[in-house]
C-alpha cells in the first residue's frame, strides 16, 4: 500500500541578507513536522527556497556592483550551506529564477488575464520597497509602511490589476466555514477585521519602473509583481502547468504552508484568490508563527540585532540550537530570544535532564551487569507507571504534533525523562546492588530505564536529528527496528541482550558567566547589548507612564449598551496550563493557556495577588477576541477577566467543574 502524502512549505527567502536565527526559526519548525511525517510513515514532500526578483534585490545588486543574477547567486549559495549546518532536509529548493518556475507564472498571469481576472489600469499609490507592499493612504502609519515602519514611495504607473474584489465574499466565507485553514485561529479574526471585512481592492500585480522580475509575456515592458511570482513557488515547484505534473497530482494540496505573521496576509487572502480563480483546491491549512524577537523588538539587519545561527550551531551544536527553538516559544507567539535563555536550556534540559539521564543508565549497566542490558523480571507498582508513561507518550505527542505545538510536545518527552530520573533516585539502584535479592530487582529497574530512554531517542528524532543516532551507540542499538516509529508506540520487554559502551558527554555544562561573556563578543553584540539596555530602559518608563495615565484618566462606560455590543466581546473558559513571572516586571505573570483546541499565552497584572503555582490549574475567564497587545515585549493575546477592590483583586472562575474553551453566553 502506498504511503499518504504530506506536502509541507516554509516561505522563500529574500536573498538579499545572511539569514539569521529567526529564519532559522521559520524552517527549523518546518523541518522538525516534516521529519516528524517522515518518520511517522507519511511520503513527504518539503519544500523551500529562494525569493529572487523585485525593486529591493535589483537595488541591493546595483549597490554591490554586481548583476541582480549574480548578486542572488551568491546569496544562494550561502544560504543553502546554513540549511546544511542546520541539518534542514528539504526535498527540493526552489529559486524564482529558476525556469521551471518563470514560466509557470508567466502561464498562470496570461490565464488570469484571459479569463478577465487580471485587467489593465493604472496604480497611485505608497509603495514600501523592503517588504514589496502596496499600501493606500489610509493605511500607512505616521506616513510609513505599517509593517515595518520604513519609508514608502510614492508610485504611480501603468499596471495590470488582480481582481481581489470579487473574490472578497467568496474568501470572507471560506475563512468562516473552515476554521482550520488559518491557524492559529486568532489569525482568521485578524484577516477579516483588518483586511477583508473593511473592503478588499483589486491589488497591482505587475510593474514597470524597474527590470528585474519575471516579463509578462503579452506586454513586455511589464514584470510581475514579486508576491504573485513567489508564491506560485509552492506549485511551480511540483510542475504545476509543466510537461510533468506527476509531483503537482500527488502532492498538491498542500498540507502546511509555514509562515511568519507578517506575511500571512499574502497566504490567507491572495494566495487562496489566485487558486480558487484557477480553479485549484486550496492548501489545507496557513500556520503563521510568531517571531523571534530580542528585547520586545524583531530581529532585523537594519535594527542591528540580529543572532547569527552559525556562530551558536558552531560552539553549542545544531541539535542544542534547533533544541531550543522549538522548546523555548510556543509556535503561533512571539518569544524573546536571549544568550542566557539558550545557556540555561542547554544546561537544565539537555546537560542535566537529558544528558544525565543516558549517561547513568549507562553507567550503571556497565557497573552492574557487565555493560549487557538484563532482562526484566516481574514488575512493581513504580515500574509499571513509568512503562505505561512511555506506553501513551505517543498518544499525547503524536497529538501536539499534528498542531504544531512543539514546545508542548518537547515537554511530554521531557516529563518521561524527569520522571526517569526519579525513578532512579526512588528505587535507588546503588542500594539494590548490594544484595543478591536487590540484584534480581536492580534488573528490572536498568531494564526499565534503559528501554525508555531507547523511546525518547525516537521521540527527539524530529527535533534533534543527531542526537539520537549518538543515544544509540552508547545503547548498543543497530537495529533500524529499535530506532522507528512502531518501536515508540509502547514499552516492549525484548529491548534486554544489547551491550551498552558509556561515551563523551552529548552536552557538556556550560560555564554560563563565562560563555555568556564569550559569546557577546564573539557576536559583537557587547556593545549592541548597552544600547539596547537603555533602550529598554526607556521603553518601561514610558509603559509606566501610559499606564498610570490610564490609571487616572479611568474609563467610565456608557449607561447603556445594545444586545449587540455586549455580543461582540466574545468570553471563553481558559484553563492554565503555565504560568511564570515576567522578567522585571513586577506586577505582571506571563500565563499560557488552554482554550479547548488552542494554547495562547496571556499576561495578566496580577503578580502582587496570585504566585505562578496558585495560578496553573485554575479555570479562568478570557475575553478571547481582543486585539492582542504587547506587554513587555510579550505578546498578550485576550484578557483574563478580574474584580479589583481596595488593593485586593479576585480572577473570576467558574463555579463548579468546567471545560475550557467554552464560549460564555
Ligand atoms: N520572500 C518572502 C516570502 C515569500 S513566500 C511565498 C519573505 N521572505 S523573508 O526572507 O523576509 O522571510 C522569510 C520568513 O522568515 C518569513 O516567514 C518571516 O516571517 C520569517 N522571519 C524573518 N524574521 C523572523 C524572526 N525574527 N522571527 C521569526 N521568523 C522570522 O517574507
Amino acid at each position: 500500500m502506498s504511503k499518504p502524502t504530506f506536502y509541507i512549505t516554509t516561505p522563500i527567502y529574500y536573498p538579499s541578507d545572511n539569514l539569521h536565527i529567526g529564519h532559522a526559526y521559520c524552517t527549523t519548525a518546518t523541518d522538525t513536522m516534516a521529519r516528524f511525517k517522515r518518520l511517522s510513515g507519511y511520503d513527504v514532500m518539503f519544500l523551500t527556497g529562494t525569493d529572487e526578483h523585485g525593486q529591493k534585490i535589483e537595488r541591493k545588486a546595483m549597490d554591490a556592483g554586481k548583476t541582480p543574477q549574480q548578486y542572488v547567486d551568491d546569496i544562494v549559495a550561502g544560504i543553502k550551506d546554513l540549511w546544511k549546518l542546520m541539518n534542514i532536509s528539504y526535498d527540493d529548493f526552489i529559486r524564482t529564477t529558476d525556469k521551471r518556475h518563470e514560466v509557470v507564472v508567466q502561464k498562470i498571469f496570461k490565464q488570469l488575464y484571459d479569463q478577465g481576472d487580471i485587467y489593465k489600469s493604472e496604480y497611485e499609490g505608497w509603495y514600501c520597497t523592503p517588504c514589496e507592499s502596496f499600501w493606500t493612504e489610509t493605511q500607512l502609519k505616521d506616513g510609513c509602511c505599517p509593517d515595518c515602519g520604513r519609508p514608502v514611495e510614492k508610485t504611480k504607473e501603468e499596471s495590470y490589476f488582480l481582481r481581489l474584489s470579487k473574490y472578497a465574499p467568496w474568501l470572507i466565507d471560506y475563512l468562516r466555514n473552515n476554521p482550520e485553514f488559518l491557524q492559529p485561529a486568532t489569525r482568521t479574526n485578524e484577516m477579516l477585521q483588518n483586511f477583508l471585512l473593511p473592503g478588499l481592492e483589486d491589488l497591482c500585480v505587475s510593474r514597470t519602473s524597474f527590470k528585474w522580475g519575471i516579463p509578462v509575456t503579452f506586454d513586455e515592458k511589464h514584470v510581475v509583481y514579486v508576491w504573485l511570482d513567489a508564491l506560485t513557488n509552492y506549485i511551480s515547484a511540483l510542475g504545476y502547468l509543466s510537461e510533468d505534473p506527476e509531483k503537482f497530482n500527488k502532492y498538491w494540496p498542500a498540507d502546511i504552508h509555514v509562515v511568519g505573521k507578517e506575511i500571512v496576509r499574502f497566504h490567507a487572502i491572495i494566495w487562496p484568490i489566485i487558486l480558487h480563480a484557477l480553479g485549484l483546491p486550496l492548501p489545507k491549512q496557513v500556520f503563521g508563527h510568531g517571531w523571534l524577537v530580542i528585547n520586545g523588538g524583531k530581529m532585523s539587519k537594519s535594527f542591528g540585532n540580529v543572532v547569527d545561527p552559525v556562530i551558536l550551531c558552531e560552539r553549542y551544536g545544531t541539535d542544542a540550537i534547533r533544541y531550543f527553538l522549538m522548546r523555548e516559544i510556543a509556535f503561533g507567539s512571539d518569544g524573546n530570544f536571549t544568550n542566557e535563555s539558550l545557556l540555561n536550556r542547554i544546561n537544565s534540559d539537555l546537560a542535566n535532564d537529558l544528558g544525565n539521564l543516558l549517561s547513568r543508565t549507562v553507567a550503571m549497566i556497565e557497573k552492574y551487569f557487565d555493560g549487557v542490558v538484563p532482562q526484566p523480571g516481574e514488575p512493581e507498582e513504580v515500574d509499571t507507571n513509568l512503562w505505561n508513561q512511555a506506553s501513551q507518550l505517543h498518544e499525547t505527542y503524536q497529538e501536539l504534533m499534528d498542531k504544531l505545538q512543539f514546545s508542548n510536545a518537547l515537554s511530554a518527552v521531557w516529563g518521561l525523562i524527569g520522571n526517569c530520573n526519579k525513578y532512579i533516585d526512588l528505587t535507588a539502584p546503588w542500594i539494590l546492588a548490594k544484595s543478591d535479592e536487590g540484584k534480581e530487582r536492580l534488573k528490572t529497574v536498568m531494564y526499565t530505564l534503559y528501554e525508555c530512554v531507547r523511546m525518547i531517542a525516537v521521540f527527539i528524532t524530529p527535533f534533534m536529528p543527531s542526537t539520537p543516532a549518538r543515544m544509540y551507540e552508547q545503547l548498543g542499538i543497530t537495529d533500524e527496528n529499535k530506532m522507528n516509529w512502531q518501536s515508540a508506540l509502547a514499552f516492549s520487554l525484548d529491548s534486554f541482550g544489547a551491550t551498552v559502551k558509556k561515551g563523551e558527554a552529548m552536552f557538556p555544562r556550560i560555564d554560563i558567566k563565562k560563555e555568556l561573556e564569550a559569546l557577546n563578543i564573539a557576536q559583537g553584540n557587547d556593545k549592541a547589548e548597552k544600547k539596547a539596555e537603555k533602550e529598554e530602559k526607556k521603553a518601561d518608563k514610558k509603559q509606566e507612564k501610559k499606564e498610570k495615565k490610564a490609571q487616572k484618566e479611568e474609563f467610565v462606560p456608557p449607561a447603556e449598551i445594545s444586545i449587540e455590543q455586549f455580543m461582540s466581546v466574545v468570553l471563553k473558559t481558559a484553563k492554565v496550563i503555565a504560568c511564570e513571572p515576567v522578567e522585571k516586571a513586577d506586577k505582571l505573570l506571563k500565563l499560557t493557556v488552554k482554550v479547548g483546541e488552542e494554547t495562547r499565552t496571556v499576561v495578566s497584572g496580577i503578580a502582587k495577588h496570585y504566585t505562578p503555582d496558585q495560578m496553573v490549574g485554575k479555570t479562568v475567564i478570557l475575553a478571547a477576541n481582543l486585539k492582542p497587545a504587547k506587554l513587555r515585549g510579550i505578546e498578550s493575546q485576550g484578557m483574563i477577566l478580574a474584580a479589583y477592590e481596595n488593593d485586593t483583586l479576585r480572577l473570576l472562575t467558574a463555579d463548579g467543574e468546567v471545560s475550557d474553551g467554552i464560549t460564555i453566553s
